[in-house]
């Protein structure tokens, strides 16, 4: 059989130095039996650079080829300029669209070691678990018609549209359903039917596939706004949270910060299965391209390698693997390496990007 393929995309700021070390674990598992091929591409500032481009359709190709796509980030204020649908952000819209990744699983999970870092008090983040599935390839993020236009009196409007379809909910519902099984078992859907139309029809969709094919599991519904303020609330009554993109963007923010920094935090988009029965795939840290502090070895690298351990999990069925990997992550935590990101008020000295990738690689080969 041939080995499993990886394409990775750096991308811009950070990105490239926390994808280095993401490089080391693949290399270890290739000397533990199982080699991974990679390859590497541009996507963001870095392609448009080169090809003028954010995605080149030649990257795309190569995307839609192998088993699963690992991205940095994209961005930075080099091209605040640059035109809208250019910006590095759109190469990322454009191949979470054409691959169809429909389903953004956002775990966020407290490290024990560092519930004392989030903003919340230690109670009520300690043992945290909950997974955001956020809907990742329609809604506002790519409804028609949008756009600058200018009004009747000559004034200027700003048009998105949010719009969804029966499928479209009922796809992302079954991820979240088929989760929840996994996990606590009880899904909690997030919208806001009590103002938007696209609100009342997704409400109705999630529970027909609740009554219809998921009647074990505990479902139940929210309107987004109040979700934000359980999230921070009470983080812990949730298991599974199953939303729109926007919605699901604002609210993995927020609960991201729960866990006690950005930097910790990692994300899988999966789309249908292709014909080797793996989901269509790209695994990416919720952290963006840190422009501020790229380049000087402060990142941290935990939610890339993360990342790389929900790959192992939901394109590679090396559950074993990935467990273990984060296990790793855990270990270090707990001996007390912190990257500049988890130093807190206590203060000390951090240690760099890549001695946190070092220390992780020798606790997974202990
Ligand atoms: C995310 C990011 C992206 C989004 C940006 C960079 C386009 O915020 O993945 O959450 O809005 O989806
Ligand atoms: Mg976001």
């Amino acid at each position: 059989m041939a080995n499993p393929s990886l394409l990775i995309l750096a991308g811009d700021g950070i990105g490239p130095e926390v994808m280095a070390e993401v490089r080391k674990i693949i290399d270890w598992f290739g000397t533990k039996g199982t080699p991974f091929d990679v390859e590497e591409g541009l996507i963001g500032g870095c392609s448009y650079d080169v090809h003028g481009v954010p995605l080149s359709d030649a990257t795309l190709e190569r995307a839609q080829a192998v088993d699963a796509v690992l991205l940095g980030a994209v961005g930075g204020p080099k091209y605040d300029g640059v035109e809208y649908a250019l910006r590095p952000e759109a190469g990322l819209l454009r191949i979470r669209k054409e691959m169809d990744l429909y389903a953004n699983l956002r775990p966020a999970q407290c490290f024990e070691a560092l519930a004392d870092f989030s903003s919340l008090k230690h109670e009520i983040v300690s043992g945290l678990d909950i997974m955001i599935v956020r809907e990742l390839t329609s809604g506002i993020y790519f409804g028609e018609p949008r756009g600058i236009q200018t009004d009747n009196e000559g004034g200027r409007v700003g048009i998105n549209t949010q719009r969804y379809t029966t499928n479209e909910i009922r796809r992302v519902a079954r991820s979240a359903f088929e989760m929840a099984r996994r996990r606590g078992n009880r899904v909690c859907s997030m919208e806001k039917a009590n103002v938007m139309e696209s609100g009342v029809l997704w409400r109705e969709e999630v529970t027909w596939i609740h009554q219809n094919e998921y009647p074990d599991v505990a479902l139940s519904h929210m309107y987004a706004d109040n979700g934000a303020m359980q999230l921070v609330r009470n983080p812990k009554q949730f298991d599974v949270i199953v939303t729109d993109n926007l919605f699901g963007d604002l609210l993995s923010d927020a609960a991201a910060m729960l866990t006690g920094s950005l930097g910790m935090l990692p994300s899988a988009s999966l789309g249908a299965p292709m014909e080797n029965g793996r989901p269509k795939a790209l695994y990416e840290p919720v952290h963006g391209s840190a422009p501020d502090i790229a380049g000087q070895g402060k990142a941290n690298p935990i939610a890339c390698i993360l990342s790389f351990a929900m790959a192992l999990r939901y394109s590679f069925d090396m559950g074993e693997a990935a467990t273990k990997l984060e296990r790793a992550v855990e270990t270090v935590l707990a001996d007390g390496h912190r990257t500049a990101d988890l130093m807190g008020e206590a203060g000390g000295t951090p240690i760099s990007t890549s001695e946190m990738g070092d220390a992780i690689l020798k606790a997974l080969a202990a």
